[in-house]
């Protein structure tokens, strides 16, 4: 028999329909009490062992600055998991998950709490078979992280050969707040892990609809041959949030849209949209696509009118009334930080040349939407007498990210009756209806991805490094100037929709 007719199918290592399940291991969180790992870490762990998908020797350690016991992690645990998780609450499956919890308190630079911490995952090898294996989530402000990093080299934890098994860290974005702050953290990081072991997250990968932007470009002949500036005229980008900055006031005044969430979820967005059909559906050759669009994104070079940035005041957001970000507790009464931003980007390839990439996010819009639009020119010849196609506009695919996750395309059809005239309509597919199945949360798909040992999803180091080289040049054109206002509830400031209007487009009001 060949090597060929005698293949299972079923044991294809490429075929990735088969559940993945990670190797007996251990999952430390640092900062285990804070806000990130409430309401997505510990409920994505218990989705994950809900759906079978965590190995039989698992465990939780959570450490924090608190004066705990066991049976106060437990606690806490379990209220994040009841309140946040995503499946149906089931008591056998939380037995056996809080069965495997354990705590560690101390602050980041007590050695004696680190030295337990090591002493605990030495332990858990052999009362829970992990086999030295453990990943560490530092869900912590950057600042701290330097101290915890020298800590787990320090005690040896960050080591695969001391603890004969594999050692990965997670961390959480922003990456830096600049070109040169991450350059450091990138070498910091990587002088205690290898490069390989270094997880850094972008949920907004994670998202089912963003992977399927992916499936949608390369699984299909219908869109590829359009996808480019002989036919696209623009492409626009919009994360907006109906919330505000809840108590996030210390983070959020330092960082503002930009570096929050352009940075990163945005030009991860992009990248996708633009790069190039990778080789091969693995980690590498993804992440080398992104990482050259990444390279050949420029910042506008007229940023006064280019790159817009706004600040909400008060008014009303579905309903209700809302402060203004300068009447937001704990934020400075002068603040200039924004809480919108918009830009016109271009991307310096061949595809792409020429076709402008708008770009927009912010805080206190009127509803919580994130879409990537493809509008697509007109067509070079319209047979009709001008005022038959009057109410048709470009068209345009939207891949809708969230909510009503899917993709719309629109394009002209003909009024029904004895006239002739044309007018836009669209096509929708909603992943609620075409498949039965409800698509994980994204922290679920990247802690499980960690534990596997899976980077297709994760930006690598050159990736951060690319967009803060994006990002910086409006940093410094924005420092010292004031940011438009724009009252809650609208659609950011005027100067965002003139920015536009000078290029003969409108934002999509999605
Ligand atoms: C985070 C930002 O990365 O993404 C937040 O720090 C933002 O400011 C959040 O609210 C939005 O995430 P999502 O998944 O709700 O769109």
């Amino acid at each position: 028999m060949s090597a060929a007719s005698s293949a299972n199918p079923l044991r294809d290592p490429q075929d990735r329909r088969l559940p993945r399940i990670p190797d007996p291991c251990a999952l430390v969180i640092f900062g285990v009490t804070g806000d990130l790992s409430r309401k997505k870490l510990i409920p994505a762990v218990y989705d994950l062992a809900n759906r079978g998908l965590l190995p039989p020797g698992f465990a939780m350690l959570g450490f924090a600055r608190r004066d705990w016991g066991q049976g106060d992690f437990e606690g806490l645990a379990q209220q994040a998991a009841q309140e946040h998780a995503r499946t149906p609450w089931r008591d056998e499956v939380w037995q056996r998950l809080a069965g495997n919890l354990d705590f560690v308190g101390g602050s980041f630079s007590d050695d004696a709490a680190f030295d337990q911490l090591a002493a605990r995952l030495d332990a858990l090898r052999d009362s829970h078979g992990i086999a030295g294996n453990a990943a560490f989530y530092l869900s912590i402000p950057p600042a701290t992280f330097p101290t915890v990093l020298k800590q787990l080299d320090r005690t040896g934890m960050a080591s695969n050969s001391r603890s004969g098994g594999w050692r990965r860290v997670v961390v959480e974005k922003p990456f830096g707040s600049d070109l040169a702050s991450a350059r450091e953290l990138n070498h910091l990081v990587d002088s205690v892990f290898s490069a390989g072991d270094v997880f850094r997250i972008d949920h907004y990968l994670g998202k089912e609809t963003v992977q399927n932007l992916l499936a949608l470009r390369f699984a299909n002949a219908l869109f590829e041959p359009v996808w480019n500036s002989h036919y696209v005229d623009a492409v626009q980008i919009t994360m907006a949030e109906d919330g505000g900055i809840g108590g996030r006031a210390g983070f959020y005044d330092a960082a503002g849209a930009a570096r929050d969430v352009l940075q990163n979820h945005l030009l991860q967005l992009l990248a996708l949209t633009a790069m190039e059909e990778p080789t091969s559906f693995d980690a590498d050759a993804i992440r080398a696509e992104k990482l050259k669009v990444l390279r050949a994104v420029t910042a506008p070079r007229d940023v006064e009118r280019h790159a817009i940035r706004g600040q909400h005041t008060q008014g009303w957001v579905a309903g209700s009334r809302v402060p203004g970000y300068l009447q937001e507790e704990n934020v400075p009464a002068e603040s200039t930080t924004e809480t919108f931003a918009a830009v016109r980007l271009g991307v310096q390839n061949r595809r792409w040349a020429g076709v402008p990439f708008y770009i927009r996010t912010g805080k206190r819009l009127p509803r919580r939407v994130t879409e990537i639009a493809v509008l697509f020119k007109q067509a070079p010849h319209l047979p009709f007498a001008p005022a038959e196609v009057e109410s048709l506009g470009r068209n345009q695919l939207v891949v809708r990210v969230q909510p009503d996750e899917g993709v719309t395309l629109k394009f002209g059809s003909k009024v029904p009756g004895a006239a002739m005239e044309v007018r836009d309509i669209s096509m929708d597919f909603l992943y609620g209806e075409a498949f039965t199945e409800a698509s994980p949360e994204a922290y679920e798909r990247l802690v499980l991805d960690v534990l596997i040992g899976d980077k297709t999803l994760f930006p690598t180091a050159d990736e951060v490094e690319a967009s803060w080289r994006v990002v910086d040049p409006l940093q410094a054109a924005w420092a010292g100037t004031a940011p438009h206002p724009y009252r809650a509830g609208e659609w950011g400031p005027k100067a965002a929709d003139e920015m536009l209007a000078e290029d003969g487009f409108t934002w999509r009001r999605p």
